[in-house]
């Protein structure tokens, strides 16, 4: 059977009626060079669309980072306690940095709230050259060269509705014209 509404609208709806902060947040999943995989909470902060595409921002040193140049496959899992959903995205990760892409990184360093820029400058190892003459802290207005944004291509959406009986589950794969094809799953 054909689903009746694509996961485009599906995520647009759940991410509308979510009206708590925890609802942007998402697990992300990454796999180190020996296969193991290391899942952390991130933060939704954009959906693109012509590839669809996830945005979240990050930091160059963290090992998320480092994955994604040895191994680009993502894993994320995203529930939203309001509409009993969960969706799981398979993607295909790259970290894009100031060089190529610093218009989307000022824009995403613009959004930040300050204490979420500060996050930055923890354990920095050159803090100096962060510091402002009076040494009263951090210039926060630009973003420091380990500010990154995180593109996760959706390749794979496996949705499931809990919010009534019997569940739905509806797995979406992206054929090679970019078109979505979702077939409903039994369980
Ligand atoms: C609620 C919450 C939101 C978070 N959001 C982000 C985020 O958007 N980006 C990020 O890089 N880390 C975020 N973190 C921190 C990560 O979960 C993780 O601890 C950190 O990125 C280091 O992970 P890694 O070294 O495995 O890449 C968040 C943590 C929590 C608890």
């Amino acid at each position: 059977m054909i689903p009746e509404r694509s996961w485009q609208q599906r995520l647009h709806a759940s991410l509308t009626l979510a009206t708590t902060p925890e609802n942007r947040y998402f697990q992300m999943a990454t796999c180190d060079e020996h296969g193991i995989p290391h899942n952390r909470t991130v933060v939704f902060r954009e959906l693109e669309s012509s590839p669809e595409a996830l945005l979240i921002v990050s930091d160059l040193r963290t090992e998320k980072c480092q994955h994604l140049q040895s191994n680009r496959n993502v894993s994320g899992c995203w529930y939203f306690s309001q509409t009993r959903e969960q969706y799981r995205f398979a993607c295909q990760g790259e970290v894009l940095t100031s060089s190529g892409h610093h218009n989307l990184l000022e824009a995403h360093w613009q959004r930040l709230s300050e204490p979420g820029r500060q996050q930055y400058f923890r354990n920095q190892l050159h803090a100096s050259e962060y510091f402002d003459c009076s040494g009263r802290g951090f210039p926060l207005e630009n973003y420091p060269p380990q500010f990154c944004v995180i593109r996760l291509i959706i390749e794979r959406v496996d949705y499931l509705s809990v919010a009534e009986q019997p569940h739905e589950r509806i797995m979406f794969e992206k054929s090679s014209d970019g078109s979505w094809l979702g077939s409903q799953i039994d369980p």
